[in-house]
């Protein structure tokens, strides 16, 4: 029995999050993996009506009862300082020491690729994102704050430990999946300190995997590499912001954001689960979201839990319904969310 704990969140979350639930019945169902999905009620609605982000006592529960979290999305108009999205996602990241934010970056299909001429062997990367520190510690602060003289400094902090266990990872990841390149991308031509950390952290650790051939790019030629040739890339590592933007690019390669799926790990701790977009609230409720990234991910999910044959299903679901244009706008087809809910259901229930 898995233990799931279910966040829609705000915006399409919950739109895309109910086709997920689905599909994770439905494999449940045809497989008989038993599979408890437990919902909380956390994101802006909440926040709104009562004050309370991520409760101590929820926050407990989730770090230690469950065996994954399924989060949709956070962010909406009413909450523009993003107040509950720092201490819901960005909390659990930090609190849950889930230091490892997988995005891989799959074509599933050539027709959804916006590169020409590019097949599905051409986009199969994983990026290894750091999921704790960077600049998303959120250290700084203002000087003469809405003055003419204004200062405002944000801190970019990078620990020999956060940087060595990402690297680390990475290259384990590499090794254990048959890959044979890992490339790290940084700016220690500008960011002199924390990125000259990087670089050497990367050497000591290339150099325990002989067999792995070690790449270096700055950030501004992997951007422009991705689009280029974006064949050349296996594995890549790289810092928490870097990681962010990078991502939302290989979103774009694979189909667009509707379709990529993430996780964010730490082999000790209650992993997370969540699509790599956001929360498009001018979709929200309107079933238009693409739930395939949600999808995806919940059959991340899956396979992490061990459940590789049920992991398996969901993927095979999704590639049949987008050969078959069973899909929504942002990928060309005319279905609505919840009808790509019920075919990848359908396709399921067919195996
Ligand atoms: P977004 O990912 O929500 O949307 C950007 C655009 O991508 C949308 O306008 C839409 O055209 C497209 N898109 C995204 N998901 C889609 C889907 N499932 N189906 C079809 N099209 C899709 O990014 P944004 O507009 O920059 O941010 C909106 C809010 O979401 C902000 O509050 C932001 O901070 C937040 N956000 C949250 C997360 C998260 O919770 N993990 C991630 C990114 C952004
Ligand atoms: C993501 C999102 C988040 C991030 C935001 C919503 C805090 O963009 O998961 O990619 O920047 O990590
Ligand atoms: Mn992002």
């Amino acid at each position: 029995m898995a233990r799931i704990a279910v966040i829609p969140g705000d915006g399409i979350g919950p739109d895309v999050i109910a086709e997920g639930i689905k599909v994770l019945e439905t494999v449940g169902r045809v497989t008989g993996a038993r599979l408890d999905l437990i919902h909380f009620d956390l994101g802006a609605e909440r926040y709104l009506r009562t004050g309370e982000t991520l409760p101590q006592s929820i926050f407990e529960d989730l770090r230690d009862n469950y065996d994954a979290i399924y989060l949709g999305a956070l962010g909406d108009p009413r909450v523009p300082d993003m107040k509950h999205a720092a201490d819901i996602l960005l909390g659990l990241r930090f609190r849950l020491d889930l230091y490892v934010n997988m995005r891989p970056v799959k074509l599933l299909d050539r027709r959804l690729c916006p590169l020409k001429d590019r097949s599905e062997a051409d986009v199969d990367m994983v990026v290894f994102r750091e999921n704790t520190e960077g600049l998303y510690v959120g250290m700084g602060g203002f000087f003469k704050k809405g003055t003419a003289d204004e200062v405002a400094v944000q801190e970019d902090v990078n620990t020999r430990k956060g940087v060595e266990r990402i690297i680390e990872y990475a290259f384990r990841f590499a090794r254990e999946t048959g890959r044979t390149k890992v490339t790290m991308s940084d700016k220690a031509n500008v960011l002199t300190y924390g990125h000259d950390l990087w670089q050497r952290v990367f050497r000591e650790v290339a150099a325990r995997y002989p067999g792995i051939e070690a790449e270096h790019l700055y950030v501004d030629a992997l951007a422009m590499q991705l689009v280029r040739a974006p064949q050349r890339f296996q594995v890549i590592v790289t810092c928490n912001m870097f990681g962010d933007i990078v991502t939302d690019l290989g979103a774009a390669l694979q189909g667009g954001l509707g379709m990529a799926a993430s996780g964010n790990l730490n082999p000790e701790r209650t992993p997370l689960f969540e699509p790599v977009h956001g929360s498009a609230p001018k979709y929200a409720g309107k079933d238009v979201a693409n739930p395939m990234g949600a999808v995806l991910t919940a059959g991340m999910m899956l396979d992490s839990l061990g459940l590789r044959r049920e992991a398996a299903l969901i993927d095979a679901a999704v590639r049949e319904a987008v050969r078959q244009d069973r899909t929504t706008n942002d990928l060309g087809g005319s279905l609505g969310t919840k009808a790509v809910g019920d075919f990848l259901c359908q396709g399921i229930e067919r195996t």
